[in-house]
């Protein structure tokens, strides 16, 4: 049975970081990690059936809002329906935890993780336009999604 743990241990920064620099394009830094950590985030690790962590998330819970900052599953267990089941495990937690509704930002180009959020019944209701940096070139749009829980 797939479960998420609260992290809240500032030394796993650097690791969390590390799987994500090797699985995603645009990684968090580990500083951005500690300081989610130790600030209002909760961050989460997905273990699956007990084994490591095989994906990470960071979820800022303010009043009935939860705001989804980060979700990434290590590369080699991508496109195995994880990321669908943390996501869901997410959303749950966040009701449970008082939130009607999660909001997100994501990369214009990511496709992958639009079409998750879509088939876990997010809708996109906007653009922040040359929101996020790329690698060289103009700057990308961000699509702004939200979900009710
Ligand atoms: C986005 C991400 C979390 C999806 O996790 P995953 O475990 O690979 O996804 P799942 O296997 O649960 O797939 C769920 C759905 O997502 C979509 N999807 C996932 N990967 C996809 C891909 N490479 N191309 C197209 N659609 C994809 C599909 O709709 C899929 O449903 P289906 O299998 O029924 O077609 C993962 O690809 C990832 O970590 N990407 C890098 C980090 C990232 O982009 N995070 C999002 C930041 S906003």
């Amino acid at each position: 049975m797939a479960e998420l743990c609260r992290i809240v241990d500032v030394l796993a920064a650097a690791d969390i970081a590390n799987a994500e620099a090797a699985s995603t394009t645009h990684p968090w830094s580990s500083t951005m990690y500690a300081e989610s950590i130790e600030g209002q985030d909760q961050v989460f690790a997905y273990h699956a059936e007990q084994q490591q962590a095989i994906g990470f998330a960071v979820l800022l819970q303010v009043l009935d809002e939860a705001h989804l900052q980060n979700v990434f599953i290590c590369q080699p267990w991508q496109r195995l329906g994880h990321g669908r089941q943390l996501l869901q495990q997410l959303m749950q937690h966040a009701a449970k935890q008082g939130a009607s509704r999660m909001l997100l930002e994501v990369r214009e180009s990511n496709l992958a993780a639009r079409q998750l959020y879509l088939s876990c019944g997010f809708r996109e209701t906007g653009q922040r336009k040359h929101y996020y940096r790329t690698d060289s070139g103009p700057r990308e749009h961000a699509i702004l999604m939200e979900a009710q829980l």
